[in-house]
């Protein structure tokens, strides 16, 4: 069984509450941040997250989709966020960016995009709770998976092996690939579009999860 984390970019922002409330049968809300300069768009940052929080006891996945995420992390932390996740490819140093999240008390994510080599985690499998692969270019909600995310995923799974490391995919999931990135090996999957754009958000995450 994979545990679900909708993500938020996909809801509609006009009624936030609701949305919000929808989705409390997953296990995690994946709340995705952007720069415009990391990646090509803008989306929420810790207002946001900080007014939502008393709205929901879902564990909040905070995804950095940002350029020197060392000076955003502690309004993120602040803000109500549970994991924080950082990404590989980024300027900052990411040993400096886990110890500045830990030292909030939150869980240090590490997420890696298309083109990166699994062996970009290999330093930090020690000290991250949280491996996101990303499969579609990060950006925006709802585009075509990727499918060589699938070998990214399976070597994950291999080398973080009796780890107390989370495995998620993110971009991209849907009822089809779910059961295959399952068996890759995902613990948690990421999911927008499917989620959110399904009628029964309660359905659709009971169908992800495998029930
Ligand atoms: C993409 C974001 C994803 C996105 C997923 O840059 O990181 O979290 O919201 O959306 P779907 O599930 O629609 O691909
Ligand atoms: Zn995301």
């Amino acid at each position: 069984m994979v545990q679900v984390s909708p993500s938020l970019l996909a809801a509609d922002f006009s009624n936030l509450r609701e949305e919000i409330k929808s989705v409390n049968a997953a296990e995690f809300l994946h709340l995705d941040v952007m720069d415009g300069h990391f990646v090509p768009n803008l989306t929420i940052g810790p207002c946001v997250i900080s007014s939502i929080r008393s709205h929901s006891d879902l564990v909040f996945d905070t995804h950095l989709m940002i350029d020197n995420p060392l000076k955003y992390i502690e309004p993120f932390a602040k803000a109500g966020s549970d994991y924080i996740t950082v990404h590989a490819e980024q300027p900052d140093d990411i040993t400096e960016c886990i110890r500045l999240i830990e030292s909030f008390g939150k869980k240090p994510g590490l997420a890696i995009s298309p083109d990166t080599p699994v062996s970009a985690l290999i330093p930090y499998l020690d000290c991250i709770s949280m491996i996101t692969v990303m499969s579609v270019y990060p950006g925006f909600g709802g585009q075509k998976f990727i499918e060589s995310s699938y070998e990214k995923i399976k070597k994950i799974s291999t080398m973080i092996t009796g780890k107390n490391i989370l495995l998620s995919v993110d971009g991209g999931v849907d009822f089809q690939n779910v059961r295959k990135l399952e068996e890759a090996g995902v613990t948690m999957v990421v999911a927008g579009s499917t989620v959110f754009g399904h009628e029964n958000r309660e359905e659709a995450i009971r169908i992800l999860r495998g029930e």
